[in-house]
């Protein structure tokens, strides 16, 4: 079970500092999300910042491009260093050529459904893929309301590793909470991105234990 604080809830003028909290308090990930104004309405970072953070920290960088035809940055994010590159199957027409160049390039490759996206627009790319993350809440902004009509995709992506034999990891992210972060486990997710519930808190390490403590 792995831990993914988004920064998008930290404070930007303190990124680097708010990184090494999250990462003092013993997460795995770190989940970095790019958006292009165009994918979704908001604007956030670039594969600069992915690059900055990068010393920084040994934690796992999980970047999640919002972005239209994400192949066309494939090259910059493995060059500033993320280590899980995850795209949207409704961002490009090309999903199968794009996972294979994110392997290629020598980083993880993620593929990522909204929540109006079937389970099957991705059955075809699922060998090519080592994370399936699950949109629990329409992608754009943080701090929304959990969209529970979500966990049966992750229950029926898990079902289909177990079918196939495959080895991905399935995320959720979106209005994860010490709440939520139990039916997602249920559902079968195994990596969790929570970002309001962790760093809008006076304290994220109390924030985290609870999350630890919904996964028990
Ligand atoms: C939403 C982003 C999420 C966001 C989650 O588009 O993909 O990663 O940071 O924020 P919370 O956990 O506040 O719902
Ligand atoms: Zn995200």
């Amino acid at each position: 079970m792995k831990l993914s604080p988004s920064i998008l809830s930290a404070d930007f003028a303190n990124l680097a500092r708010d990184v090494k909290m999250v990462e003092e308090c013993g997460v795995e990930y770190l989940h970095i999300d790019i958006m292009d104004g165009q994918f979704v309405p908001n604007i956030t970072m670039g594969d600069n910042v992915v690059k900055a953070l990068r010393p920084i920290t040994k934690l796992t960088l999980d970047v999640h491009l919002m972005v239209v035809n994400p192949e066309r940055f494939i090259e910059d994010y493995a060059n500033a260093g993320a280590d899980i590159l995850t795209i949207h199957q409704e961002a490009t027409p090309h999903l199968h050529g794009a996972l294979q160049k994110i392997r290629n390039a020598g980083m993880k490759a993620g593929v990522v459904i909204n929540p109006a996206t079937p389970v099957s627009s991705i059955q075809h790319v699922l060998h090519l893929t080592d994370q399936v993350l699950i949109m629990t809440v329409n992608p754009g902004f943080g701090g929304q309301t959990f969209l529970s009509e979500c966990l049966e995709k992750v229950t029926e992506v898990a079902k289909i590793r177990e079918e196939k034999g495959y080895s991905f990891d399935i995320e959720v992210d979106g209005g994860v909470d010490d709440k939520t972060i139990s039916a997602c486990k249920k559902a079968g997710a195994n990596v969790f991105v929570a970002g309001s519930y962790i760093y809008n808190a006076k304290s994220p390490q109390e924030r985290i234990n609870a999350l630890r403590e919904g996964l028990r």
